[in-house]
């Protein structure tokens, strides 16, 4: 039977709950699809600087690159927000991001029907919503030198950081946008802010010379202001929008609520070749940490991705996103989706109503 070696990082906060979720479904529809997965948990994040003094341990790095995909949790708290720039937990997430050469982050927001009511818009406005972010993920202000602290003319302090992006790297997000349209619904939106940034008029310009490649794609610009404002008049517009590393994070969370809460969104990080690593979009939700209240739809979907993007087991994708719709057929909500009626549950029990229904389908599917 097939093997496959799955490093999981749970990190902090509801990073080790959802993960938990994660594992015991991956667990599951191992056995029933004769599959099998080895689990690899490793420290990342806070976790890490607790226990090594840094937010990601070589181990770590290494075990993700020598596996077939990674599922992270979340990183960071209150407790690590003062340390300096390079012991962060986000800073290890960048790194692993970097060292995994994970480029292409698409990250989807699809409305289901089940949660229409969950969205903070109008009926009308949230239904039948089904877009694609594909987010420059290892580029830009992230990543831009130079960067740093320093002092101005008047003596005052400033911290600084640098846009850029080469050809290079705004043709091979372009590609996968442009891929990614061609086999949605044909349209790709490239979200930049061209009127301003010099990283935005190269963009615009490479976006529009890659286009030649993709006659059968129907592509259009819009600046980033006008996007966040589009995408909460009238998100039924957009298909695929490819926009570049700080603004799909922003654009993405935006996107999540449209769906009814950002515990449901998940993500796909793809390079050219190697593990991908997934994650949802959403961070490790200190003020809920700990208390059996994380919605873990986000990660689960996030799992899915990981079947099917990176492992090409499609079927066993499948079986989780059918698993989910059923569990929320059968009215399950965790609170940052429940609505009057439903039942509220916790993280915990929400996983296990998701197993139930992977095991029900079993016959079904
Ligand atoms: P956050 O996404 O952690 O939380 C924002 C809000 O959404 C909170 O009210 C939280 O309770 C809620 N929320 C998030 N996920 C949820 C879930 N699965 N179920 C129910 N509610 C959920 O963003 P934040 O508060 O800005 O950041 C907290 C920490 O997470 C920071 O340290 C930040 O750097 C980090 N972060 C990490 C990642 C990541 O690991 N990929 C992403 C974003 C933020
Ligand atoms: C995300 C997060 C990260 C990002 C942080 C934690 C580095 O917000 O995955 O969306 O900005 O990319
Ligand atoms: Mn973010």
């Amino acid at each position: 039977s097939k093997s496959y070696t799955v490093t999981l990082l749970p990190g902090d906060g509801i990073g080790p709950e959802v993960i938990s979720v994660a594992r015991n479904a991956l667990h599951l529809i191992a056995s029933i699809e004769g599959i099998e997965f080895k689990f690899k948990e490793m420290p990342m994040g806070g976790a890490a600087l607790d226990l090594t003094g840094v937010p990601l341990p070589e181990e770590t790095l290494s075990a993700a690159k020598d596996s077939d995909a990674v599922l992270l949790g979340a990183i960071g708290g209150y407790k690590w927000d003062n340390n300096e720039k390079h012991l962060k937990p986000e800073t290890g997430l960048l790194q692993l991001r970097e060292g995994l050469k994970v480029f292409a982050n698409l990250r989807p927001a699809t409305v289901l029907p089940q949660l229409v009511d969950a969205s903070t818009l109008k009926r009308e406005v949230a239904e039948g919503v089904d877009l694609m972010v594909v987010r420059e993920l290892t580029g830009g202000i992230y990543f831009g030198k130079p960067r740093g602290f320093g002092t101005n003319e008047n003596g005052q302090e400033i911290g600084f950081n640098t846009e850029v992006y080469a050809t290079y790297e705004i043709d091979r997000i372009a590609r996968v946008a442009f891929e990614t349209a061609r086999k949605r619904r044909g349209k790709l939106c490239s979200v930049d802010k061209a009127n301003v940034l010099e990283a935005s008029m190269l963009w615009r310009k490479r976006v529009m010379e890659i286009a030649a490649e993709y006659p059968d794609v129907e592509l259009s610009h819009m600046y980033v202001d006008n996007a966040a404002m589009q995408l909460v008049r009238n998100p039924k517009q957009f298909d695929t929008i490819v926009t570049n590393n700080i603004f799909g994070d922003i654009l993405s969370d935006e996107a999540s609520m449209i769906t009814g809460s950002i515990g449901m969104l998940p993500s796909a990080s793809l390079g050219e070749s190697g593990p991908g690593l997934f994650e949802p979009i959403h961070g490790s939700a200190p003020d809920i940490a700990g208390q059996d209240k994380a919605n873990p739809l986000a990660t689960l979907l996030s799992a899915a991705m990981l079947l099917k993007y990176g492992l090409g087991e499609e079927k066993a994708a499948q079986r989780i996103e059918a698993a989910v719709l059923n569990t929320l057929d059968r009215g399950y909500r965790t609170g940052d989706i429940y609505s009057a009626g439903q039942k509220l549950v916790g993280c915990k029990e929400m996983g296990e109503e998701v197993l139930k229904s992977i095991d029900s389908k079993v016959t079904a599917i």
